[in-house]
């Protein structure tokens, strides 16, 4: 189905040349740009981002901050200025998003991204957006165990936030997707999520689009053609793509080290108690949000600065050692990118079909056993706008994930080695070769009897709540409203 419709799409546009009749039906997935259709370069207004390691960084206002550029239009030679957008990358984002080369961000195509991205055009009935199930309050998620879309048809699972999804190698709990353009076309032709019609989704989508002049002129201005699929995941992903959350209780505390560790010519670049503490009491003086995210008064709680920075410190501690997040949390968004086997949807012991995740979606000679019922690993930050957590909602609070983790997660035969205590499972075989008395607990696997046993973490109850602590200073400060606010655009 989809080559005929390529080889169509390349028929028309082999007989859209003028030789040959114009043909009636333009194709849905993509059409070749007219320049003269599109805004001149001059008047396009490129988007770049800034993050905090530029010098310039600093110097940035807001999120959104216009500027000029001297460039060379391509098209005449001549030197021109034009307009330009400085985004201001959080702290926390060393790096700055990866942008397709085919795909460069303007400053129009935003606008059009986020338009779609908010309007239920491209859902059959018109009831379903994006942000249905990614509402920026709610944390870019929907707050949903697992999704509701078009005609109330409930999805088999939990919505993952879209804050930061441009730094993600895969999209999707499976990573199915490998980039924003090409996630943005699946809820369309979904029918759990947008699509409850009968023939092509896209077809009927683009169609819709078509008849609307507003979206008409805007996609020929941004792509120089009508609305297509292809240009419609462009936009889309673009406006994604500035979806960024960073400036953490974390955040900060790292960058005050940076500077601590600099002036006084240590060389030491470690974090400190006393940094939390100087974050916390820079957030009261400025009677900050972010204090309550960790259960702070701004008006009355001043004076637990100190005791709060030690705890947040001793919550970094767990997450980086004892409790070993980092083995798969980590990196600026903290994500290996990788899929693991949690046992998350395993019920006594056992993993149902319906919950292979990646190994899945291996290709063919790819599969790898060490990812039966794996998932991807998500990011951990915003996690107080995105409750329920795990790829099936099945955890309501932090304190529920950190308990999961504390009794190893949930056993079953692929857990993943990193949740395994590899070394009493080493030390259970032996013994069972030896005739000596095992661990009636312990569960075994296939013919060979593989014991599973769960790496378990053994944190105190204080300790429990430091991690917890932790995860929620690194919730991050509210998107600038141009991003997270629906009604919001920039002024030209
Ligand atoms: C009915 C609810 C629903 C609608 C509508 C919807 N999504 Fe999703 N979205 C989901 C669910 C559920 C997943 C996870 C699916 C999976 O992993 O199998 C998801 C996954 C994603 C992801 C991947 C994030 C990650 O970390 O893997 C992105 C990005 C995304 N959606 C963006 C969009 C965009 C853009 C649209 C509109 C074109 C959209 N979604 C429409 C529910 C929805
Ligand atoms: C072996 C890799 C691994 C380790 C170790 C690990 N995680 Fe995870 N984490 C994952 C994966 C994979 C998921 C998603 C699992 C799923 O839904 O099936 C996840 C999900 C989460 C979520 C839910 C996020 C959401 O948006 O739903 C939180 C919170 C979390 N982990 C925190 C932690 C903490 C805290 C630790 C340390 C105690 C930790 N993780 C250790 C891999 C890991």
């Amino acid at each position: 189905m989809t080559v005929r419709r390529f080889l169509l799409a390349l028929a028309l546009l082999v007989f859209a040349t003028p030789a040959f009749a114009q043909p009636k039906l333009e194709p849905a997935d993509f059409l070749l740009p007219d320049e003269s259709k599109m805004t001149p370069f001059k008047d396009r207004v490129p988007v770049l981002f800034v993050t905090s390691n530029q010098p310039e960084w600093k110097s940035l206002k807001g999120f959104w901050t216009e500027g000029t550029q001297d460039e060379v239009d391509p098209a005449t030679g001549l030197k021109v200025t034009r307009k330009v957008v400085k985004l201001k990358v959080p702290l926390g984002l060393t790096q700055p998003p990866t942008v397709p080369v085919e795909n460069p961000i303007t400053a129009e195509k935003w606008v059009l991204g986020k338009q779609l991205y908010y309007d239920k055009v491209l859902s059959t009935n018109g009831s379903v957006a994006c942000a249905t199930c990614h509402a920026p309050d709610k944390g870019f998620a929907d707050g949903a165990k697992s999704s509701t879309g078009i005609n109330n048809a409930l999805g088999p699972i939990n919505s993952p936030t879209v804050f930061n999804s441009a730094y993600n190698r895969f999209q999707f709990w499976d990573g199915r997707g490998t980039s924003l353009e090409d996630q943005a076309q699946g809820p369309v032709g979904n029918n759990k999520e947008m699509f409850g019609g009968k023939a092509d989704p896209w077809e009927e989508a683009v169609a819709r689009l078509r008849t609307n002049p507003d979206f008409v002129k805007a996609f020929n201005r941004v792509f120089g053609h009508a609305p297509t699929r292809d240009a419609a995941a462009k936009a889309v992903a673009t406006y994604e793509r500035t979806v960024l959350l960073g400036n953490s209780i974390d955040d900060k505390a790292y960058a005050t080290m940076r500077k601590r560790v600099t002036e006084e010519e240590s060389g030491k670049f470690v974090l400190k108690a006393e940094d939390y503490t100087n974050v916390l009491k820079a957030e009261f003086a400025a009677k900050s949000t972010a204090l309550k995210d960790i259960g702070l008064d701004a008006e009355k709680d001043a004076a637990k600065a100190e005791e709060s920075g030690k705890r947040i410190l001793a919550g970094r501690e767990l997450f980086f050692n004892k409790a070993r997040c980092t083995n798969c949390h980590t990196g600026d968004t903290y994500t290996d990118h990788g899929f693991h086997n949690l046992g998350i949807g395993a019920k006594d012991g056992e993993l149902p079909l319906g919950e292979f995740g990646r190994f899945v979606r291996l290709p063919t000679g790819h599969k790898d056993m060490a990812l039966v019922g794996a998932f991807k690993t998500p990011g951990v930050r915003g996690l107080l706008w995105t409750a329920p957590y795990m790829h099936n909602g099945e955890e309501k609070t932090l304190e529920a994930v950190v308990d999961f983790y504390d009794r190893g997660g949930n056993v079953n035969a692929w857990l993943d080695e990193k949740m395994r205590d590899t070394t009493a499972e080493s030390a259970y075989i032996k013994d069972r070769a030896a005739g000596k008395p095992v661990d009636p607990n312990v569960k075994t696997y296939g013919p060979t009897k593989k014991p599973i046993i769960p790496l378990k973490l053994n944190l105190s109850a204080q300790e429990k709540a430091d991690l917890v602590l932790f995860l929620k200073s690194l919730n991050g400060e509210p998107l600038d409203p141009l991003v997270s606010d629906p009604t919001k655009f920039p002024a030209r």
